[in-house]
């Protein structure tokens, strides 16, 4: 093993890991008030509304990719009779399709913070520094999917990438799996590293606090004006 190849393939994922949640535990102890997505839609929807969906529906469904594509050993979807083959052609299609709609998401939310200056004047380096991290790996992942996989000569990322991302989990880490992969994909990891070492100090924490509860809850909620008798109610007349 290389000095290089330990430092991208094993150093780099584990400090970043070691960041990425010390970092979280220091800022929710620090900056609670600030563990916000720091919302401009009030200063401008008609944008934010098509930018902020195509963004986050295909960014989940990329997530999903991940998981599937990374933490599923190969021989387990073969073992249910799922070819390498056919697996490609779900792989590139789903990829390509959440690709169009994270990359037409973010570059009409990047169009909105640029040209609508009162979201502009909200914006700070740290905002630029998060938009610019994630649209370098957003754009080389799909370039891996959309160039390499879909529409170039295919590439099974799964008995390389993959395998060694497993062999970090389970601290046995294998940087050689790493060293025939394709440049964009190795680029791609490595800036995704690099990411989730930003990720805590930025405004990307609000991932973490999505509000589901919204979703079973009605949109106003009434309350009682005067208690029920025998009850005590700041107020009401007694
Ligand atoms: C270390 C972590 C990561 C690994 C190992 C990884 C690996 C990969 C691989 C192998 C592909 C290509 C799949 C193909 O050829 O079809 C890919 C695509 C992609 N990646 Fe990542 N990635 C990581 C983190 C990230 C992060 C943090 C983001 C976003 C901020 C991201 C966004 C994308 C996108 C948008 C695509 C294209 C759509 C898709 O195939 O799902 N990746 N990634």
């Amino acid at each position: 093993m290389t000095v290089t190849e330990a430092l991208l393939w094993v150093a780099l994922p584990y400090v970043a890991t070691v960041i990425f949640i010390g970092g979280h535990i220091w800022r929710y102890r620090r900056d609670q008030f600030g563990w916000t997505c720091r919302s401009t839609q009030i200063l401008e929807n008609r944008l934010l509304a098509p930018g902020s969906i195509l963004f986050h529906y295909g960014t989940l469904a990329a997530i999903g990719g991940h998981a599937l594509g990374i933490l599923v050993p190969a021989s387990l979807t073969a073992f249910f009779g799922i070819t390498e083959a056919y697996y490609h052609i779900i792989s590139a299609g789903a990829g390509t399709v959440a690709s169009i709609a994270v990359l037409a998401g973010l570059i009409i939310l990047i169009y909105r913070r640029a040209t609508v200056r009162r979201v502009w004047v909200t914006t700070t380096w740290l905002d630029i520094a998060a938009y610019t991290a994630l649209t370098v790996v957003i754009l080389l992942g799909v370039w891996d999917t959309v160039v390499t996989n879909t529409f170039g000569g295919g590439y099974d990322y799964r008995s390389t990438v993959a395998e060694w991302f497993r062999s970090l989990l389970i601290f046995q880490p294998k940087p050689s799996l790493m060293t025939n992969v394709p440049f964009m994909y190795r680029i791609h990891v490595t800036l995704a590293w690099l990411l989730y070492a930003v990720w805590p100090f930025t405004r990307l924490v609000h991932a973490w606090s999505a509000p589901f509860q919204y979703l079973g809850r009605p949109y106003i909620l009434y309350r009682r004006r005067f208690a029920p008798s025998g009850r005590f109610q700041i107020g009401a007349r007694r």
